[in-house]
């Protein structure tokens, strides 16, 4: 069998047609001849994921991918293990060898080893009759929940009461994450301390931010009149006993499984904030737009396999054309806060420098994730991926029905640039003079969505996830774990309790500050 090195390899030595030949038949008598162009190209890197009430159509064409590129990346996905690799996911079996964990965060939508997918339900379920009992009014008259998280356990939330909470919501929702007391004094601002909620957002019940913030949370609501500021906290953990601890009351704590990684804890109880602005049935709905994706992901094999073409097309950008960064543009508003999601995602899972056996890594891994949304980056940062010097692939999302209500102009221009911008950075166009030159050949994929409902929304979050994994296994590292975000915080305890020396600068840093 070819080794994932010589893959690499064969992948560096294959020709590299340019866009305008792949979908032209300009390829005829020569290598690659019988290489579907046009029409038939599309139809080969396009397909739609059903969602129920509606899908998503994925379209890959506007990529480098060819048939060559697609048979080498299907061998090294063999060559990987990666369907090995994928039923170990699904089996709940220890896929992040370093803390010795499974990832069992598909078990909350429903898939994978039934006994977790029972344990999972049951936990939704609990947090289902505790957000239903609150709208019912349990816990007095709420209207505002501040929620305080990080990372994690902030961004899903965040993202989720953005994108779904626009026409309808039950509870206005802060989300507070910054440890920068800027945020928190923002979010009282806009509550009425008598009829807001605290939810308190830790898998670890430990993060100095979250911690800080929620202690300052509870001095607010006592301040101002709360005579019970402490009924007014959910807890929202992997760890229970440390919210106890800390004086959550037990009925008001809503656990989640420590095998579910934190960047991919939305489906848990860390949806809570989402459940309490659009209810448990959009909340729900989310669960099952991922479980198409996860059904899709687990019973695909090759590069039909939607998430898996994707993460070929990833890697051969990265690891083959050396492209440091990807954009995704969102042409939605109510995706706006997408590209951060997926900066976390992706970022802190596969920004890895060795192997899963601990070798170091053959080539570069994550790409950096950037973005924004669509048209307003079109107006800011387009220059560069028009006529920079980078080649950078570009992800569009768009919905065909449109989020607002006005005049229907609205989301056909909307729509409209989307699909002109795809159009315009693979066709360039030769200019009269070289500052004028559209150089094209520039890629870009795009995710056209039938509506931006919850189960949409679920779906491109796991379609995410699973492309994260499908990368990491196709780059033999683990994406589970994180230990690179711990010396910092080591060094930022060791400041706080004093009396070390650090170089030159930081000492002059902290003595200009007062902390030295
Ligand atoms: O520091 C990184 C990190 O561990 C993320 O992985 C996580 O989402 C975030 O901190 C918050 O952690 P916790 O939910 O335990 O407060």
């Amino acid at each position: 069998m070819t080794t994932p090195t010589e893959l690499w390899h064969k992948l560096a030595s294959l020709p590299r047609p340019t866009l305008g030949e792949l979908f032209s038949a300009q390829r005829d008598g020569g290598e690659g001849a019988d290489e579907p162009a046009g029409a038939a190209r599309v139809a080969m890197l396009s397909g739609r994921i059903e969602l129920g009430d509606g899908g998503i159509l994925f379209d890959w064409s506007k990529t480098h991918l060819d048939r060559d590129v697609v048979a080498a990346f299907e061998e090294l996905a063999e060559a990987m293990d990666f369907g090995g690799m994928r039923a170990k996911l699904f089996a709940g079996e220890i896929v992040n060898p370093t803390e010795g964990r499974a990832a069992d965060h598909a078990t909350l939508r429903g898939t994978g080893d039934p006994a977790k997918v029972e344990e999972a339900a049951a936990l939704i379920d609990r947090m289902g009759m505790l957000v239903e009992a609150i709208h019912a009014g349990a816990l007095g008259e709420i209207e505002h929940l501040i929620h305080i998280g990080i990372g994690g356990s902030a961004l899903g939330p965040a993202l989720g009461v953005d994108a779904l909470s626009r026409d309808l919501s039950y509870c206005d929702v802060h989300v507070v994450s910054n440890i920068d007391g800027v945020a928190l004094e923002q979010a009282f601002a806009a509550c009425d301390p008598a009829k807001t909620l605290v939810a308190v957002a830790s898998k670890t019940f430990t993060t100095i931010e979250t911690m800080t913030n929620a202690e300052s949370a509870l001095k607010w609501l006592r301040d101002n009149g709360v005579s019970d500021p402490g009924g007014r906290v959910i807890a929202l953990t992997a760890a229970p006993e440390k919210a106890v601890e800390w004086g959550v009351d037990e009925t008001r704590i809503l656990p989640f499984q420590e095998s579910v990684g934190g960047r991919y804890s939305i489906w848990s109880s860390i949806g809570f904030p989402i459940a309490m602005a659009v209810g448990m049935d959009d909340f729900r709905a989310m669960l099952a737009g991922a479980r198409a994706i996860d059904e899709h992901f687990r019973d695909t094999d090759g590069a039909a396999n939607l998430v898996l073409r994707a993460a070929f097309a990833d890697l051969y950008y990265s690891r083959v054309r050396g492209c440091q960064t990807r954009a995704v543009f969102a042409y939605d508003e109510r995706l706006g806060l997408f590209p951060d999601y997926l900066q976390q995602l992706e970022m802190e899972s596969n920004g890895k420098s060795v192997t899963a056996d601990m070798q170091p890594v053959e080539g570069p891994t994550a790409p950096i994730t950037w973005g924004g949304v669509g048209t307003d980056a079109q107006h800011a940062v387009f220059q560069l991926l028009h006529q920079g010097t980078h080649l950078i692939p570009v992800d569009f999302i768009a919905s065909i029905a449109p989020g607002d209500d006005l005049d229907a102009a609205h989301h056909r221009i909307l729509l409209m640039n989307c699909f002109a911008q795809g159009a315009a950075l693979m066709a360039g166009k030769a200019g009269e003079d070289p500052a004028r030159n559209y150089p094209g050949d520039r890629p870009s994929a795009t995710m056209l969505c039938d509506d931006l409902d919850a189960a949409t929304l679920g779906a491109l979050i796991a379609f995410h996830e699973h492309r994260t994994f499908a990368n990491a296994v196709l780059m033999g590292i683990n994406p589970f774990d994180q230990f690179g975000v711990e010396l910092g915080k080591q060094m930022a305890k060791a400041i706080e309790k004093g009396g070390e020396q650090f170089d030159a600068s930081t000492d002059a840093l902290l003595k200009a500050a007062g902390l030295g």
